[in-house]
């Protein structure tokens, strides 16, 4: 049984909904999850895995409730090195800057040490009207390694 923690960057609760069925998925396989809609360094388990469901706001930002996380880890440059991380981003690619919100923050996380666990996904909401559906496929592609 793994930990995984589940980090939420949401505006508009769309991204909150696929953090929500992908935690329904690994608990189900008897993981223990736990979802952050406004995660901080203390609550967050540096030997569980962080998944990050983020979508992307403004011309290429952090959807705001999880900007106050981007700001303290950029402030305190902890040690990630334990931690794994896998990102699953959700946007619109009518947008030049799509999915590049939670780059900045996957960026930040590598350089304090994080390692990539599987390759990101991209949900574009052009194409994939229901985002939950392509997440919970990605996520059945790569749990078994859990
Ligand atoms: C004002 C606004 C700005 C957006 N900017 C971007 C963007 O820069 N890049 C992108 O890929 N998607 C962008 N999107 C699309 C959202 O990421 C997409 O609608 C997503 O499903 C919203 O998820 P949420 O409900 O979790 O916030 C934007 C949407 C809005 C309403």
């Amino acid at each position: 049984m793994a930990k995984i923690d589940i980090l939420v960057g949401t505006t508009l609760g769309s991204a909150e909904y696929v953090a929500d069925e992908i935690s329904d998925q690994l608990s189900d396989l008897g993981h223990e999850t736990m979802v952050h809609l406004g995660a901080n360094l203390a609550e967050l388990n540096q030997e569980a895995l962080w998944l990050i469901v983020s979508s992307t706001h403004g011309a290429g930002d952090l959807p705001d409730n999880i900007v106050p996380f981007f700001d303290e880890i950029q402030a305190k440059s902890p040690d990630l090195s334990q931690v794994k991380f896998a990102l699953c981003a959700i946007g619109d690619s009518s947008y030049d800057t799509f999915c590049q919100g939670p780059e900045k923050l996957v960026d930040l996380l590598i350089q304090c040490g994080a390692q990539v666990y599987v390759d990101k996904i991209q949900i574009d909401v052009q194409y994939d009207p229901i985002p939950e559906e392509p997440a919970l496929a990605w996520l059945s592609g790569w749990q078994d390694q859990l």
